[in-house]
């Protein structure tokens, strides 16, 4: 394939030194004369392992060219890569000044060819940017519609610096949003041959996925920072730790507890976090992020209040209140903490949960409720239809199967506030479904 990359930058020379060992043929565009000449000559703009030596044997075999001319670029190209700074606003919104020039001299130029081209867009940007800001300026530009010989795809670049043209040969994942259907075709031949998942998703979905993995990164990083400077503290080898930590793939490095739904609870996390948080001020050691933990849980709990305050106050049946389904453990329950604040606000409640039986409850699980909800027992409903009688509202924690059964079949026109996502309720014809993250 024929392919411009506008941006000589640390992704946009990779692409020019990896792509052409894809088979492929290319044009690099710059305003800044002096990386284009260095490209010309065979030398890397950049430095990067390994990326010299890509560059001049592209060169060499006539495989890479760059040039400021962004017409002839286009005219002979078939792909247009975009990989221009999106620098930071004083607000901390990318700034797309470059981005919005290069596309519409890219759109300017595809209005002189009949055939078929496609847009890409490598630059970070936030989401809904693509569809909403760029489409438009590109078929003004282009004198014609995303889908009449014109993609626009949204192809985010995972690549880190130092590393990045080994990255571009082993990508974790090729994510690809795409305007029109033709997009994601021509994404996947001129990737062709590079290992790892292909994803088909919208432009917004990819837009995000790109900025929540930089966003996971910095979090990862200042977890062990902070993680580690109190184990220090306390006379321990930070990295030991963290070492026999992440060799758990199954809780610790794995996809467990990264769903979106509700707060955390139970006898054990918030009680931990707390422990931890003292053992730092016992230390002096400052972990804000940590510190921020508790904070944050609440808020999601709040939010989810809000949810269900938006429409005034209500006659709610809540689904779940142990801290988890399969329990009667209450103790930091966040359904607890949620129910609490409804009936502190006035709201009606009546409470299904079929592994909570007030009469059976003991001990401290005994003592915890009868301080937080000291009249359970008149909420407690035997039965899901039970809870579902006067309900106008219903808030589903968590929810067996025959409960969600119930649920699907009653709530016809009621209003359901999902906060567990349960796929069944939200495919369920005729409720009004609502999901807390999604
Ligand atoms: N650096 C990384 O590791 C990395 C990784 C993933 C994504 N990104 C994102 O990719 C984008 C590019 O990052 P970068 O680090 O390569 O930036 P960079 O600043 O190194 O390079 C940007 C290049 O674009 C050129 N440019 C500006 N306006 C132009 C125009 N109108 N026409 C042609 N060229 C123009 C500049 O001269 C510069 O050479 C950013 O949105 C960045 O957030 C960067």
């Amino acid at each position: 394939m024929k392919i411009s990359v506008f941006g000589l930058g640390y992704v946009g020379a990779v692409s020019c030194a990896c792509l052409p060992e894809l088979g492929h043929e290319v044009f690099g565009v710059d305003i800044n004369p002096l990386k284009v000449r260095l490209i010309n000559s065979g030398q890397s703009p950049v430095v990067e392992e390994g990326i010299n030596e890509l560059i001049e044997a592209a060169v060499k075999a006539g495989k890479l060219k760059a040039t400021d001319d962004v017409e002839a670029a286009v005219l002979n190209s078939e792909i247009s890569l975009i990989s221009v700074a999106t620098p930071s606003n004083p607000n901390y919104t990318p700034n797309l000044t470059a981005v919005d020039a290069v596309v519409r001299s890219i759109g300017m130029a595809i209005q002189k060819k009949s055939t078929h081209h496609t847009v890409v867009m490598r630059s970070t940007v936030q989401p809904g940017t693509t569809e909403d800001r760029i489409v438009p300026i590109l078929e003004q530009a282009a004198g014609r519609k995303v889908g009449d010989r014109l993609s626009l795809v949204f192809n985010p670049e995972f690549l880190r610096e130092g590393s990045s043209v080994k990255d571009f040969h082993n990508p974790p994942q090729t994510v690809i949003g795409s305007v029109d259907e033709t997009g994601y075709a021509v994404m996947e031949k001129m990737y062709a041959g590079l290992p790892g998942a292909f994803v088909r998703t919208s432009c917004r979905v990819a837009e995000s996925v790109k900025y929540l993995c930089n966003v996971f990164h910095a979090m990862k990083i200042v977890f062990a920072n902070e993680a580690g400077s109190v184990l220090k503290a306390c006379g321990l080898d930070g990295r030991e730790v963290m070492k026999i930590f992440c060799q758990d793939t199954q809780l610790n490095i794995s996809p467990a507890y990264l769903r979106p739904g509700f707060a955390f609870g139970g006898s054990c996390l918030p009680k931990e976090v707390k422990g931890f948080l003292t053992l730092a001020r016992e230390k002096d050691i400052a972990i804000p992020a940590l510190g921020s933990l508790l904070d944050s849980n609440q808020a999601h709990i709040d939010q989810a209040f809000d949810l269900i305050a938006r429409d005034g106050r209500r006659k709610v049946a809540l689904f779940g209140l142990a801290f988890k389904p399969g329990t009667d453990d209450m103790r930091d329950s966040p359904l607890v903490v949620l129910a609490e604040k409804l009936l502190g606000k006035g709201f009606g409640l009546a409470i299904y949960d079929n592994f909570v039986k007030v009469s059976q409850l003991l001990g401290k699980n005994k003592e915890y409720i009868d301080h937080e909800i000291p009249h359970l027992d008149q909420l407690l409903c035997a039965k899901p239809d039970d809870a579902l009688k006067d309900a106008e509202l219903v808030v589903i924690g968590h929810a067996d199967a025959a409960a969600r059964q119930t649920i699907i079949a009653k709530c016809q026109g009621l209003r359901v506030i999902d906060l567990s996502g349960y796929a069944d309720i939200r495919s369920a014809p005729g409720i009004k479904y609502e999901g807390i993250c999604w």
